[in-house]
């Protein structure tokens, strides 16, 4: 395990620019390694999430490679076209990747052994495996509906019309990509509104995707089985990646970052515009539109902020964003309480808990409930922990971000999960003026 430190008192300045978007990097490689064609990828999210997306693209048959300028090229079989892997696929530490893939497999006729990390190995399945069944895929899993699991893909895919029971884009995206190699039309109601990459992603490669809000919530209806050919796609700088340098600057004395070319989906954007009710100096300029995504820059100045209410409902904008708006909310003068977050507790870790413990380790008070988190803000911060971080890369980087603002470093036990989702996060963190060094642990 690698340990890394941090501590506070110098001033953030500069431009940083943020790694492409997870979601849409998993997303341009499944529909770029399925279609006809080829696909030229700019901007792809070179973390290991993404990287074992591509790998498994390439065990269904896709060809996928990066060319010496960056530029990733995926080329498919068309829909209906994946090939039976030979070997068990390792999503590692990726939920994205392990959902979104099984839902894919389970529109083939392909037989699929689906594997991850010890995180991954622990988190809930059924979500995805029980709509997909309705859809004609079988599935063999551990106790609880756990990986590693074997999909058996329907021999010929049912259409179904599935009302979410979670709030969740992963279990949209998974229906809507067994829907592919269904007959028909596939349908997803979701009561709250989760990010829409997927139905974007599918719009730009040329599927009928039509979208109405209804009083059941938003309905998405896909025509399956279309003919969909390479497009280029431009990946925009990940917003919940940009978060950790953006409250970084804001809550360390002094500071002024520019993030250049973010997502600013609003079904992304939950952070940032609760950090604005909060009081933080937060502009946003240059706004534009590319693959149907739009992204803006962004100056962060460093803002005395006040703690609020964060209404449930805006959970499904911001749920990878939490860890590190409790570090924001522990700076901030005043309490806040962020309601409705119990998904939290089945993410790469049970964030909820481990925030709770880890900013009470460094003097912060803390209240959890099951689907609650308080944070009492507006006293000193005293740090001086070692953190955690249980295979969570949003935990870990949470807790180097707050230790900037610490009278004492905090320190993460093992930094390595930072990779599944933010190569480089140090070393662009240390760019800005931020101290990170290696810790003690070992
Ligand atoms: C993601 C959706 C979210 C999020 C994850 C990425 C996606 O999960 O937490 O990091 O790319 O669809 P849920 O949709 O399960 O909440």
């Amino acid at each position: 395990m690698t340990s890394l430190k941090s501590t506070g008192g110098r001033p953030l300045k500069g431009r940083f620019v943020v790694p492409g978007d997870k979601s849409i990097s998993h997303r341009s490689l499944i529909l770029g390694g399925l279609a006809v064609g080829e696909t030229t990828i700019e901007g792809l999210l070179e973390g290991e999430d993404v990287l074992a997306t591509a790998d498994a693209m390439r065990m269904l048959g896709s060809e996928i490679s990066r060319d010496e300028n960056g530029i990733w090229h995926a080329r498919g079989a068309g829909i209906g076209g994946l090939a039976e892997p030979e070997d068990v696929i390792d999503c590692g530490n990726s939920g994205t990747g392990a959902r979104l893939l099984m839902g894919l497999t389970a529109g083939h006729p392909i037989r699929a052994v689906f594997t991850g990390d010890a995180s991954l190995r622990r988190r809930p399945m059924l979500r995805v495996t029980d709509p997909l069944t309705l859809m004609g895929a079988e599935f063999h899993a551990r106790q609880g509906g756990r990986l590693p699991i074997t999909v058996t893909g329907a021999t010929r895919a049912t259409a179904i019309r599935y009302v979410l029971p979670v709030a969740s884009a992963q279990v949209k995206s998974a229906i809507m990509l067994a829907g592919l190699n269904a007959a028909g039309e596939t349908t997803v109601v979701e009561p709250h509104p989760t990010r829409d990459h997927t139905e974007t992603m599918f719009q730009h490669f040329g599927v009928e995707v039509r979208v109405v809000d209804t009083p059941d919530g938003r309905e998405i209806t896909m025509v399956g089985q279309p003919e969909i050919s390479g497009r280029p796609i431009v990946v925009p700088g990940d917003p919940s990646s940009a978060a950790f340098p953006a409250v970084a600057a804001l809550i360390t004395e002094g500071s002024e970052i520019e993030l250049p070319g973010i997502g600013i989906n609003p079904l992304r954007f939950g952070l940032f515009e609760t950090l604005v009710e909060m009081g933080a100096d937060i502009a946003i300029h240059n706004r534009r539109t590319e693959a149907g995504e739009p992204i803006a820059d962004l100056t962060v100045r460093a803002s005395e902020l006040q703690g609020i209410e964060v209404p449930g409902a805006r959970a499904p904008s911001m749920i990878d964003e939490y860890p590190i708006l409790a570090v924001a909310a522990a700076r901030a003068r005043g309490v806040t309480v962020m309601h409705g977050v119990g998904e939290l507790r089945v993410k790469e870790s049970d964030r909820l808990g481990a925030m709770a413990r880890g900013l009470a380790a460094c003097g912060v008070r803390v209240e959890e409930t099951e689907d609650t988190l308080t944070v009492h803000g507006g006293n000193r911060i005293e740090g001086g922990a070692t953190i955690e971080a249980d295979l969570d890369h949003r935990i870990a980087m949470a807790f180097l971000v707050l230790g900037l603002a610490a009278e004492q470093a905090v320190e993460i036990d093992d930094a390595s999960p930072i990779d599944t989702s933010f190569p480089g996060f140090a070393d662009a963190m240390r760019s800005l003026g931020g101290t990170f060094e290696a810790g003690d642990v070992s």
